[in-house]
């Protein structure tokens, strides 16, 4: 990988830009709208966000706003929340996501998480209905891509159980400290491409001292050593920033390359910070 542009290939084909622009915690409205008009300038092409984020309108403003790319260029990924799991309801969801955003289609489209509060009992069930829709929408060319999030092997095993088409992605928690081994090896062996949300910890981490020393050595902070680390184990890091010296040193981690023993050190980390969700016992 060597510029924004360049992609990963999901199983189905299609080709996903290698670094994708977080919202998870910009407020919609004018935070939204300067933080993508600012990645669009600076070079990103993939927006990532979801239904709960909130910011959907605001995301679609500026990307119909933005005369910098083409929407074919760019890739969009949202994500059906919790609440609206199941057949009717995902198809519900995904009009109002497509109605916001703007849009015609959607390039990704991701279950959010396995198993919400409210169907844990039969939680199965629930994702196999979810997924059936999100078959159906993929038939019908509203999604390019269709995957999950937050899913662990035990959860992604009962969704290919009645799967007619597997999951392309699984997006999950992952940055040094928090590397969910078990999971990332079940999705190589599935050919389920990895894409790390809050790839800095959600900022966490940016003051550990064995990450500080190590992205001294390359001239780097640590937020672009986090970065590059997640390309360089071939996950699609999306880092969240609404301050545009950030957007832009995010994507400024091409120049560099994280030796074998730099990267031994940071995949065995101890954890040292993060969200602390644990997917099979969310309280929403
Ligand atoms: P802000 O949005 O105010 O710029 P993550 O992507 O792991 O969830 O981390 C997001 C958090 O890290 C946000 O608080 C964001 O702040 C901050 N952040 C993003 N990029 C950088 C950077 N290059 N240096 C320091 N903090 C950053």
């Amino acid at each position: 990988m060597n510029k924004l542009s360049d992609c990963f290939i999901l199983s189905n084909g299609v080709e996903i830009p290698c670094i994708g622009f977080g919202t998870w915690q910009t407020p919609n409205g004018e935070i939204a709208f300067n933080a993508i008009k600012a990645a669009l300038e600076i070079g990103y092409i993939h927006i990532d966000t979801a239904a709960i984020y909130g910011n959907e309108k605001s995301i679609g403003d500026a990307v119909k706003d933005n005369d910098i790319v083409s929407r074919k260029e760019l890739f969009i990924t949202s994500k059906l929340w919790n609440s609206n799991q199941g057949y009717e309801n995902t198809l519900t969801a995904f009009d109002k996501t497509i109605k916001d955003l703007q849009l015609k289609y959607l390039d990704l489209y991701l279950i959010h998480w396995p198993i919400p509060k409210d169907f844990r009992e039969n939680w199965q069930k629930n994702i196999s209905s979810t997924w059936k829709a999100f078959e159906k929408l993929y038939k019908e060319g509203k999604i390019r891509a269709i995957g999950v999030s937050n899913f662990l092997p035990h959860h992604l095993s009962a969704l290919m159980k009645n799967a007619e088409i597997e999951p392309m992605v699984n997006q999950i928690e992952l940055h040094p400290g928090q590397t969910q081994n078990e999971t990332v090896l079940f999705c190589q062996k599935h050919n389920i491409l990895i894409e790390a949300w809050s790839p800095l910890g959600t900022g966490k981490i940016l003051s550990n001292p064995i990450l500080k020393k190590i992205s001294l050595k390359y001239n780097k902070n640590v937020a672009q050593l986090c970065i590059r680390w997640s390309l360089q184990n071939s996950f699609i890091p999306l880092p969240k920033s609404v301050t545009p010296s950030r957007i832009s040193e995010n994507a400024n981690v091409f120049d560099f390359e994280i030796s074998r023993d730099d990267m031994d050190t940071i995949n065995t980390m101890s954890y040292c910070g993060g969200s602390g969700l644990n997917p099979d016992n969310i309280d929403f």
